[in-house]
């Protein structure tokens, strides 16, 4: 596992570093006017670009109302961790997965996003904060956008007020975690990772 993570870091920033060049390059001949050398050169661009995305995995990252206080809010539950600062340590923990991060209190814009992962995430990684407990409408998008959902709960729900052990999300979602702090989000991303990156050779 560890040689085919080292692998994939290495072609992925090789990857990286071929799109930057071939960029540059087909640039360059475009502002000389040397279109001939400068289409075959956009055209690698283009496939090193479509391998890249498809190496990649992309996760949504949805957090709902008052996640956005991470870090000040209640940290004798919620720690002290920022929710900026967690999801940059996430970026460089999982370098082979685009983590694209959304917050919002408001519950018509969690689902709009929602919607907008349709064939675009691979998985969405779910915190949906107090709307957990009262939003039909929320479980009502998850079951409809077909990608598959990690539900998260950064304290132990169950564990709490009687309100809380409710949730309308819990049964669309592949799987909950709850409890396990903030690392929770870095455990459903593994969780994504292992299910649905190729397997070591
Ligand atoms: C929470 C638990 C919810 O009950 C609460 O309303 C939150 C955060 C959690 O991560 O522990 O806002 O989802």
């Amino acid at each position: 596992m560890c040689r085919f993570r080292a692998m994939h870091k290495l072609t992925w920033k090789f990857e990286n570093d071929l799109v930057v060049y071939l960029f540059c390059v087909t640039y360059s001949l475009m502002q000389i006017d040397h279109l001939e050398f400068a289409m075959p050169c956009a055209f690698a661009h283009f496939q090193i670009c479509t391998f890249s995305n498809y190496f990649m995995l992309h996760i949504a990252i949805v957090n709902g109302p008052n996640l956005n206080l991470l870090g000040t809010r209640e940290p004798e539950i919620y720690g002290h961790q920022t929710l900026d600062h967690y999801l940059k340590q996430l970026t460089k923990r999982f370098p082979l997965v685009h983590l694209h991060c959304y917050q919002s209190n408001v519950e018509g814009e969690l689902i709009n996003y929602l919607h907008n992962c349709m064939g675009m995430m691979n998985g969405i990684v779910l915190n949906a904060g107090a709307y957990t407990h009262t939003s039909i409408a929320l479980a009502d998008a998850v079951s409809a956008i077909g990608v598959p959902v990690v539900e998260v709960h950064i304290s132990n729900v169950l564990a709490r007020e009687d309100y809380r052990k409710t949730s309308f999300i819990s049964a669309k979602c592949k799987g909950s975690i709850s409890g396990l702090g903030m690392d929770g989000y870095a455990l459903a991303i593994q969780y994504f990772v292992d299910a649905l990156l190729p397997p070591a050779p």
